[in-house]
């Protein structure tokens, strides 16, 4: 018998194709909304695996449910929705899809970077609402990128990328991290900083970091306070690592210019929320690694994973690396 794979998003045909050729696949219908909580809990109880997004909650709930569950294949670098301990302790292994989406994520970062410091959005909305009357010496007036400093927090494969990116605009390039990133300070002349020396000194402040017990809430008012008032804060990382009221007071208080933002506490944010009435807030919804190049890259990525733990083979990307050992 074909082991059963429950997907929690619909997905493109050529890959439910691939799917379809090794497992009994259910797919939860729609493309837009996630699959509610009781129809997951339900499917689990007889799946083999999951194949899931990053809005599906995956906990000691739903793990102690799973009784046949191998693996869950998540189709997203962060694993943050993922209770590891507890999917460990039911051994069941979690994949999640880095390497395919670190430069699509990075050029993302670094364009809603510019887009931000070049006002790009609200000038295309002065264009398309009829504004534009004529040339003007001081109109729409950003500021620049290239020879300023980038102060990126979270010096992983994503930021390292960014870094990069920022070497091609002369940029000056400081980082705080966990650890030190020898190949970044090497290659790109990147600075390791403390967080605040960060805050103090960087015109960009770029959020990359992984939303984990200790980057979570890390941006309170008192470092945006700490940042330049000219400063730009972009954050393509997790929302949660921001308290994002706060990061709202600094904007309204002008404790900082600006923030980009491709994610959010609460996502989808609510349309009416303060936060996208401001003009220098640019906000995207959470498309860092949304090119079809990409996105169908980390669903094969879900794929070779699913069959890798199904043809015994150890998972190219798995997470919950004590279950290599566990398993033998
Ligand atoms: C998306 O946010 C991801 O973690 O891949």
């Amino acid at each position: 018998m074909k082991p059963f794979v429950y997907v929690t998003r619909k997905l493109p045909d050529e890959i439910t194709s691939r799917l379809l050729e090794k497992y009994e696949v259910e797919m939860w219908p729609k493309e837009e909304e996630k699959v509610p909580r009781e129809v997951l809990l339900e499917k689990v109880k007889q799946a083999d695996a999951l194949l899931t997004v990053i809005s599906d909650q995956l906990d000691e709930e739903l793990f102690s449910q799973a009784d046949q569950l191998k693996v869950v294949a998540n189709m997203a670098v962060g694993y943050d929705n993922v209770d590891l301990q507890a999917a460990s302790k039911h051994n069941v292994a979690i994949c999640n899809t880095p390497d395919v989406l670190t430069d699509t994520t990075a050029d993302l970062t670094f364009a809603l970077l510019l887009a931000t410091a070049r006002r790009m959005m609200e000038a295309a909305e002065f264009v398309k609402q009829g504004q534009w009357k004529s040339w003007s010496p001081m109109q729409l007036v950003g500021t620049d990128v290239h020879h300023k400093t980038i102060g990126i927090v979270g010096m992983g494969k994503i930021g390292t990328v960014v870094a990069k990116r920022a070497a091609g605009f002369d940029m000056e390039i400081i980082y705080y991290n966990r650890n030190r990133h020898e190949v970044a300070e090497e290659m790109l002349g990147a600075r390791y900083c403390s967080f605040d020396e960060l805050l103090q000194e960087a015109d960009f402040v770029v959020c990359l970091a992984p939303l984990t017990e200790q980057t979570k809430g890390m941006f309170q008012r008192e470092q945006f306070q700490k940042m330049k008032k000219e400063a730009i804060f972009i954050n393509a990382s997790r929302g949660p690592i921001i308290n994002e009221q706060a990061l709202l007071d600094a904007l309204q208080a002008g404790d900082i210019a600006a923030a980009g933002l491709d994610v959010f506490e609460k996502e989808p944010i609510d349309a009416d929320h303060p936060l996208l009435k401001l003009p220098n807030v640019v906000a995207l919804p959470h498309i860092g690694s949304a090119t079809k190049e990409t996105r169908l890259a980390m669903m094969e990525t879900c794929c070779d994973n699913l069959d890798a733990i199904f043809e015994d083979r150890p998972p190219k990307t798995l997470v919950n690396k004590e279950l290599l050992t566990f398993r033998q």
